[in-house]
């Protein structure tokens, strides 16, 4: 297949765009460059395009056939967008519009987006299902569930195709060691804690210990980059038979405490990872776990990092290898 990857040069994009080159298809990627990176994008066609700006979308699509697109184009910060909330706004939902309404022009018809756990706010269940109720607890969150309600009026006005992933937190990185999990600031667990054991390291800082867990440290649901990529292209495959809209939450389906994580890291770094404890941060809810019962059901999709020491293993030797 011929693939457009809008914010390919991200993290999780950048994953994608390996794996699916790995697999034999034609990748473009298309970022602004806003915090995706130039080395993590070397072996594809850059499409250098800020999706905010039409004209130039229009330009750099007009005559292209793409058999399929994957849109991972967003601004993640949470706090940043409690901060600016039409920065998370504008970015993700109106450069989402403008992105499909340049598909359709085009007749380019199907789409896989990036949605996110943060799209159901505070969970009421143990796991999270498709359809747990959605009420996002922040500007980004909403941000994504707006694109998602925007993407399933689309698919039903138009001859439009479009699958929501829900990743919970992708992690890891890819076995190739050239890419990895780089963000500035890096809000992300795993990072963090691998990055504090490295010269010139910040120390670690634990928010919340308090939870109502069983060790009092936030529960999440670890997922890696590249069980997350193949399960896009799954997404992609099963669109040519099911039309329509359709969404799916992915995740291992096994809850981490941060103290988890913390051990996990201090096994495969052989180190003692010394941290500070500090108040809850605002809106981080105690646990957040993925039911994928419907991705493995419908799109065949199957982990194969099935272990928290695998994945760390893996963001490990990347972070090992220092700067790019
Ligand atoms: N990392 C996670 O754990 C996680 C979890 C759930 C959902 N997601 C979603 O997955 C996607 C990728 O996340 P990530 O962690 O790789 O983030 P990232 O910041 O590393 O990647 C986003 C990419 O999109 C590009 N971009 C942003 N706005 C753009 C615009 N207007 N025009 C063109 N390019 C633009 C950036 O330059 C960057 O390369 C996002 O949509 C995010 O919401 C990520």
């Amino acid at each position: 297949m011929k693939l457009l990857i809008p914010g390919g040069a991200g993290y999780v994009g950048s994953h994608m765009a390996k794996y699916a080159q790995n697999q034999g298809h034609d990748v473009v990627v298309m970022d602004d460059f806003s915090t995706g990176h130039e080395w993590a994008v070397r072996d594809y066609e850059v499409l250098r395009v800020n999706l905010l700006d039409q004209e130039m979308l229009a330009r750099s699509l007009k005559g292209r056939q793409f058999d399929g697109v994957i849109h991972f184009a967003a601004k993640s910060l949470v706090s940043e967008s409690v901060k600016k909330p039409d920065l998370y706004y504008r970015n993700n939902v109106v450069g989402t519009l403008n992105l499909v309404h340049e598909l359709l022009r085009n007749d380019i018809n199907d789409l896989v987006f990036s949605s996110t756990a943060a799209i159901f706010g505070n969970p009421v269940t143990n796991s999270i299902a498709e359809e747990h109720s959605k009420l996002p607890i922040n500007p980004y969150g909403q941000s994504k569930l707006m694109a998602e309600n925007i993407l399933r009026d689309i698919c039903s006005a138009y001859s439009f195709n479009a699958t929501c992933l829900r990743y919970f937190n992708a992690a890891g990185a890819d076995q190739s060691e050239t890419i990895g999990e780089a963000h500035e600031p890096e809000t992300h667990l795993i990072p963090n804690i691998l990055k504090s054991v490295l010269p010139d390291g910040n120390k670690l800082k634990v928010f919340g210990t308090d939870y109502d867990t069983y060790d009092g440290t936030c529960v999440r649901d670890y997922v890696h980059v590249t069980d997350l990529a193949q399960a896009h292209l799954l997404a992609l495959e099963h669109m040519n038979n099911n039309s329509g809209f359709s969404a799916y939450n992915l995740g291992n389906g096994k809850g981490f405490s941060v103290a988890d994580v913390i051990k996990a890291c201090e096994k495969v770094t052989g180190t003692c990872i010394q941290f500070a404890v500090e108040g809850r941060r605002t809106g981080d809810p105690a646990v957040l776990v993925a039911d994928s019962q419907l991705a493995f059901n419908q799109l065949g999709w199957r982990p194969q990092y099935d272990s928290l020491d695998a994945i760390v293993r893996s963001a490990w030797r990347w972070h090992q290898r220092g700067s790019r």
